[in-house]
């Protein structure tokens, strides 16, 4: 068993353990978790998992509810929080009583933000049950839902009691979901290093639960700095602003992974081309995101996407904050215009 504490505003655990979904009961009286449970999950992961949480939280002596929506980013939406929390209300959770969130990245997201704005704020745990989950999203605190407009226009920074992941449940995952989950500790290994590129290019497969573990203590050491992203933590953002532009502009049919694959790519490529990052950068970059089938071919104009990235949550009225690697684990963050952000797509696209 692998524990890492977050010290945020409210210090908690993140468990990598094997077979601890079978222990999320104890998990939970450990942090005094009592009372009612309602496990929100989707349509994918309740056939897979929810069984098996119920079981152990109810052997706790915790009384269980639970609520299921129809996978996918489609459901990220204000109707599937506000159908939460009337489903909540309906059940008679109280203050006291706790969210668990099993599953991926929209999982965490819907409720997080149903944990942080019903009744004012009730406690909630992360299972995170995709790779990206894991090492990101369900650490650090950030929830929402998408808006008409963009991805996670609305949300709150609110923090579980502990995030508890099984690495068995990897096992389960369609192997687009796990590539889009590599594309995210891709980042950290470029924004942070901690080697993370020589165990990748190595032996993904062997190293997989330690690649992990200095994902996840790369994103602690991050939020602990910055919980409310002041500052540092911006850097996990890296590839983030040409990445979602890349896919609100093909209408969320391609993956948050693939997209932020060729927004790394993009800047990389601008920045090492201007002589601002180490030679060779951008080839090791390839490497990886090639490992697992991530393109870097982007299939939109840079006038297109600095037109969708004048909407993203990061762009203000003077331009936008833009990550920057300097070579193979370290980055910058650098103020641009949005002139000056199209001039680096134009360097960058291939
Ligand atoms: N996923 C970026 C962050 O948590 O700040």
């Amino acid at each position: 068993m692998r524990k890492i504490t977050v010290n945020a505003s409210k210090t908690y655990d993140v468990i990598i353990e094997h077979g601890a979904i079978d222990r999320i009961g104890e998990y939970a009286i450990s942090v005094g978790i009592s009372g009612k449970a309602c496990i929100i999950s989707d349509s994918n992961l309740a056939p897979l998992y929810m069984e098996r949480v119920k079981t152990s939280l109810e052997k706790s002596g915790i009384e269980v509810c639970q609520y299921v929506f129809p996978a996918g980013e489609a459901s990220k939406t204000a109707d599937t929080f506000v159908d939460i929390l009337n489903f909540l209300a309906e059940n008679h959770l109280s203050r006291k009583d706790t969210l668990f969130a099993l599953g991926g990245g929209v999982t965490g997201d819907l409720t997080g933000f149903s944990a942080a704005s019903y009744m004012r704020g009730i406690k909630f745990v992360q299972i995170p049950t995709s790779l990206l989950a894991c090492v990101d999203s369900s650490v650090g605190g950030k929830t929402g839902i998408d808006l008409r407009s963009g991805k996670n226009l609305a949300g709150a920074f609110y923090q579980p009691e502990i995030v508890v992941f099984d690495p068995d449940v990897l096992s389960t995952l369609p192997k687009e979901y796990f590539a889009d989950g590599m594309a995210e500790i891709i980042k950290y290994a470029v924004i942070r290093g901690r080697e993370l590129d020589k165990l990748i290019l190595e032996d993904t497969e062997k190293n997989l639960e330690e690649i992990i573990t200095r994902c996840v203590e790369i994103k602690r050491d991050v939020v602990n700095e910055d919980e409310f992203e002041g500052g540092v933590r911006k850097i996990l953002n890296f590839g983030h602003t040409a990445g979602h532009a890349i896919e609100a502009e093909a209408d969320y049919t391609l993956s948050h992974g693939r997209c932020v694959a060729i927004g790394m790519y993009i800047v990389t490529r601008a920045w090492e081309k201007r002589g601002l990052c180490r030679k060779g950068t951008c080839d090791i970059l390839v490497k990886m995101l090639q490992m697992f089938s991530l393109d870097t071919e982007c299939p939109y104009s840079p006038e297109t996407l600095t037109e969708r990235a004048k909407s993203d949550k990061k762009a203000d009225g003077s331009g936008v904050s833009l990550v920057v690697p300097l070579s193979m684990g370290e980055c910058e963050v650098v103020k641009i215009s949005m002139d000056e952000f199209l001039s680096i797509l134009k360097d960058g696209i291939k």
